[in-house]
């Protein structure tokens, strides 16, 4: 239970001098923690905490952590030594970590007398953050709840979103059962647990009334949603029917969680985009089994044939691991053989590195140098960056719906960036028209990173 706020809450009085309110938020990472400082600064923002854009101006800085990137470890302890760097001696910032890093890696952080950290909070505990802050106001003593539940959703929290924004981030689900060999997020997020469909399509509502035009529904496994009897096909169909919404895209699945059902809905409901991102990982059996993956390459090549056949017109991105522990070079080509012939439009390519906790890290020595994996991720970027090129300009000549995004390109401010139904970027030339607008635009060119075109 949270105290209430009142006189008595901080131990200073409770004055506008004396408490130290203002916030600056770092986010790393994936859409989902883009999300939970959403929840964040709703949370605090009730407990009449300020957010500020200038992190010197701020009394409190927050950093919201990623486990899963590469170096994100190292990252984290260069930017804490920066802030108080900044600062000096004379003015101190109360320092909190957020997220996956803080459940996992929450006793380096106490014990590390350098890093100073004055409180933790893990993914499931950010209604304790008042609380926690004052703790570690009080006292100077750390303060921290990295505690994992099995029901939190956070289902009564609106997220404070940015204004005028086109697209909604919206969880649905949160954690993830499948246990992966090499992925963290089972022991930083916990099991997994959905919101019901009656919250989440309440939520849809009041964003479709506040103006935003598309939803992106979350989860570590978004295809698993299950809320009593009701799957992630049904919740889909019913937050398609929220009027005002355009667009309806998720978050990311699991190759497993795909019954023709889902696909069926897919290609009958013209809210939701054509676009699955369907993590491959590896090409290789061997390979995949060891990553608890629970399909082989020729159940993948499947489902994606099944797919297009289904959605002929449908865009297919992914996610790839170089450099598994023990992955030969004959398994690698497994994966560049898979890669060519699936023939996603995208792909985030890795290389393999080791977390904390994880089965992999107990069980499989990572023994492929990191010269290998560089070589590897460097064959496979060159192989999808070729097929990305190709399939972008088989799309010069078409008439696409795009939705414009909210905000002129960040290098020129007379290009405005959109995205096609398959989340291609297009840039087309500033126009009577705004963000949030869904316009026809012809595509007159292609690069391997984005369209150009022209609005018709
Ligand atoms: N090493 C490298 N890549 C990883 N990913 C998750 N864990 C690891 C790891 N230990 C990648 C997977 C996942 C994406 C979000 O991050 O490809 O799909
Ligand atoms: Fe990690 Fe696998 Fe769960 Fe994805 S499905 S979050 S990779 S354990």
């Amino acid at each position: 239970m949270l105290k209430p706020m009142n006189e008595n809450y901080f131990c200073k009085p409770m004055t506008s001098n004396t408490l130290q309110k203002k916030i600056f938020l770092e986010t790393y990472g994936c859409q989902m923690n883009e999300y939970d400082s959403e929840l964040v600064r709703s949370i605090l923002k009730k407990e009449n905490f300020e957010f500020v854009v200038d992190e010197l101006a701020a009394d409190i800085v927050m950093l919201n952590t990623c486990a899963i990137r590469e170096h994100a470890h190292r990252k984290v302890y260069g930017r804490v030594h920066s802030i108080r760097h900044a600062r000096g001696q004379e003015r101190p910032v109360m320092i909190g970590i957020l997220g996956c890093m803080a459940t996992n890696l929450r006793q380096d952080l106490l014990e590390d007398r350098s890093l100073k950290i004055d409180f933790i909070a893990g993914p499931d505990s950010y209604k304790r953050l008042p609380q926690l802050i004052q703790e570690a106001s009080c006292d100077g003593q750390k303060s921290y709840d990295v505690t994992l539940s099995e029901f939190e959703t956070y289902s009564d929290v609106y997220p404070s979103r940015q204004e005028g924004g086109v697209n909604a981030w919206l969880a649905v689900m949160r954690g993830c059962n499948n246990f992966c060999t090499f992925c963290v997020v089972p022991y930083t997020r916990g099991r997994e647990r959905s919101r019901s469909p009656e919250n989440i399509v309440d939520e849809v509502r009041r964003l479709a009334a506040e103006g935003f035009k598309q939803v992106t529904l979350l989860g570590q496994n978004v295809n698993s949603y299950c809320y009593d009897d009701h799957d992630f096909a049904y919740l889909m169909d019913e937050v398609s029917k929220v009027e005002n919404i355009e667009r309806i895209r998720f978050s990311s699945p699991h190759p497993k969680d795909f019954p023709d059902r889902f696909l069926d809905l897919m290609v009958a409901n013209p809210k939701i985009c054509k676009h699955i991102h369907l993590p491959l990982q590896a090409g290789n059996n061997r390979i995949l089994d060891m990553m608890n993956r629970t399909y082989t390459n020729e159940d993948f090549l499947n489902l994606v044939d099944k797919i297009r056949t289904k959605i002929p017109n449908v865009a297919l991105t992914t996610d790839v691991i170089v450099g598994f522990p023990t992955e030969t070079d004959g398994e690698f080509e497994d994966t560049l053989e898979i890669v060519t012939r699936a023939r996603f439009d995208s792909a985030f390519i890795f290389k393999y590195s080791e977390r904390h906790g994880t089965i992999a890290s107990k069980e499989y020595p990572d023994d492929v140098t990191e010269e290998i994996k560089t070589e590897r991720i460097m064959q496979l970027n060159k192989i999808q960056k070729e097929i990305t090129y190709q399939k972008n300009l088989a799309h010069v000549g078409e008439t696409q719906t795009v939705l414009l995004e909210p905000y002129p390109e960040a290098k020129n401010k007379n290009l405005m960036p959109g995205r096609t139904d398959g989340n291609i970027l297009v840039i087309l030339p500033q126009g009577p028209y705004k963000g949030g607008d869904m316009i026809k635009v012809r595509i007159t060119a292609a690069t391997p990173h984005a369209l150009k075109g022209q609005s018709v």
